[in-house]
């Protein structure tokens, strides 16, 4: 059951939690399915942060008008500036709010071309929570990633 040789991290950037408490789920939801994680948040990561890892789990919130949280802002200046991700996998969990209808999920977004361009494969769809829409955003992120789970392995 146990996928032994695949190495999974989620990387979370947020401003106030809650996308932290949605990797959490992740996490829980990919360990329920065999898949071996660690979670971290980006607090003070450079890109080597990734290396160890085949699959890239990023959680992020936006803010501003667009822009990824603070504490995800080095990780992704170093990650734009020419990572090379060939031959790792990501997925992307974006947290926003459907308010702000310009730069909805925008920070999402970014990482995930950020990363497409560095040469990392998408294993899945980018899921955009709305924080505005009355569902949970750790619900939907816990669904989500057992959605995909068995694929990863
Ligand atoms: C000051 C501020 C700016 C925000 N800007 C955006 C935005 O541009 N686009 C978006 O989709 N959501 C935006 N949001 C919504 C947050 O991304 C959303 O509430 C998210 O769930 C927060 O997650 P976090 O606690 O992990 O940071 C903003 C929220 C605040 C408080």
């Amino acid at each position: 059951m146990s996928s032994g040789k695949l190495r999974t991290g989620i990387f979370v950037a947020t401003m106030t939690g809650l996308a932290d408490i949605c990797g959490e789920e992740i996490e829980s939801a990919l360990r329920q399915a065999g898949v071996a994680c660690e979670r971290q948040l980006m607090d003070g990561l450079g890109l080597d942060a990734f290396e160890p890892y085949d699959l890239l789990v990023i959680v992020s919130s936006t803010y501003g008008h667009g822009e990824i949280p603070d504490n995800g802002q080095s990780l992704f200046a170093e990650l734009e500036a020419g990572g090379q991700l060939d031959g790792k996998r990501y997925a992307v969990f974006a947290l926003g709010d459907r308010t702000y209808s310009d730069t909805f999920c925008a920070a999402g977004d970014r990482w995930d071309n950020a990363m497409a361009t560095c040469g990392a494969q998408r294993l899945v769809n980018t899921e955009r929570h709305d924080a505005s829409s009355g569902t949970l955003a750790e619900d939907v992120a816990g669904e989500w990633a057992a959605g995909w789970a068995t694929q990863a392995l």
